[in-house]
């Protein structure tokens, strides 16, 4: 049975061979993104697997079905990239990895949140240069602070378990049920509009569907406490990008830490150091010394890439053998 993997760097080369000692599929791997373009490399696989910025429109869909493909195995949590009602049209079961490590994209939350407030990227480009000066450098005490968790699945609950750690005060919002862990642990749920107010932190953790995009917009961030912090490992999609600049120019948010981008597509997960940038926001974004970026990384553990590749393999498997596992529903 052939898989072919889409956008795979060497990384992925070397986690998905080790992984399929134990499946013995044929793994066929293409640097390129998926696309309308390049769909066409998927000639004879049964099997395709794009990462979270390929095209898996109804385009690419409709062509991977003519090529006699039959299976798309995301090796993403996210499916937002995919047309859902498409693939149910050409009969293309869609399958994910649930969950892999939240520790990993948790971690890097709270990894961005301590490199903003101890401005550790300004300080450490300093002393290599031999300042050891400390203006501009002032931070604040975690403790006792309050930080508003967005969205309390498998990764806002262990981000929120982290926080709590710290001594903060942590609020959550999140429209399905309250985790009884995180209320023991003292979290309080609130509405989003108490948690933007009242939060020094706020941490996105919630999917990218249609009620979520720009979730975080010009509207939102007024009602942010001033100066606050704001940290999107979740969807680029979840936050206006241009509503960022202005809230940064006036001061209204204090600290901006993104993993993820609206526009990232293309531009993430490739060197385009010889290149001028082209995304003006983006550029705009990386002067701010109060900002930092991040290339989509929160993921990238050596434990979550071993098991986003077994996860994945494992879906493949089971589907050769009949079986659903982690099917992508179609929403209501
Ligand atoms: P999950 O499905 O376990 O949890 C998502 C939570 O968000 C659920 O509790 C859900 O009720 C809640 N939610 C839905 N709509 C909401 C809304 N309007 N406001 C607040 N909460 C809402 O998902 P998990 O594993 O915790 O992942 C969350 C997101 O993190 C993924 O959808 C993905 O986009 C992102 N992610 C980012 C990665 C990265 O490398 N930066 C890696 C993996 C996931």
């Amino acid at each position: 049975m052939r898989i072919d993997l889409f956008s795979s760097r060497q990384y992925d080369v070397d986690t998905f061979n080790e992984a399929n000692a134990s499946f013995g599929f044929d793994l066929h791997f293409h640097d390129t993104r998926l696309d309308p373009d390049t769909a066409i490399l998927a000639r004879g696989a049964d099997a395709v697997c794009p990462f979270v910025n390929d095209t898996v429109d109804a385009a690419v869909l409709q062509q991977l079905q003519t090529l006699g493909v039959r299976l798309v195995a995301l090796r993403s949590a996210g499916f937002n990239h995919v047309d859902l009602a498409a693939a149910a049209r050409h009969a293309l079961p869609v399958v994910r990895v649930p969950a892999y490590s939240p520790h990993a994209i948790a971690e890097h939350a709270a990894g961005m949140i301590l490199a903003l407030n101890r401005r550790l990227p300004r300080a450490v480009a300093r002393t290599r240069e031999g300042d050891f000066s400390l203006q501009g450098l002032l931070g604040f005490d975690l403790f006792g602070r309050t930080v508003g968790v967005v969205g309390t699945g498998m990764i806002g609950r262990t981000f929120a378990r982290i926080m709590a750690g710290f001594g903060m005060r942590v609020l959550a919002f999140d429209p399905g049920t309250p985790d009884a862990g995180l209320i023991a642990l003292g979290v309080q749920y609130v509405p989003l509009d108490t948690l933007l107010a009242e939060s020094d932190i706020v941490s996105l953790h919630c999917p990218l569907v249609p009620a979520t995009h720009h979730l975080i917009d010009a509207d939102a961030l007024a009602r942010m406490k001033r100066g606050a912090m704001l940290i999107n490992t979740g969807r680029g999609g979840l936050v206006e990008s241009n509503a960022l600049i202005g809230a940064l120019k006036t001061g209204q948010l204090g600290h901006l830490g993104l993993d993820v981008y609206e526009e990232e597509g293309g531009l993430f997960f490739e060197d385009h150091s010889d290149l001028p940038l082209q995304d003006d926001v983006l550029a705009r974004l990386l002067m701010f010394p109060n900002v930092i970026v991040t290339a989509h990384q929160a993921f990238f553990t050596r434990e979550a890439m071993n098991e986003i590749a077994r996860t994945t393999l494992g879906n493949v498997a089971a589907w050769r053998d009949g079986a659903t596992r982690n099917a992508v529903q179609l929403p209501e």
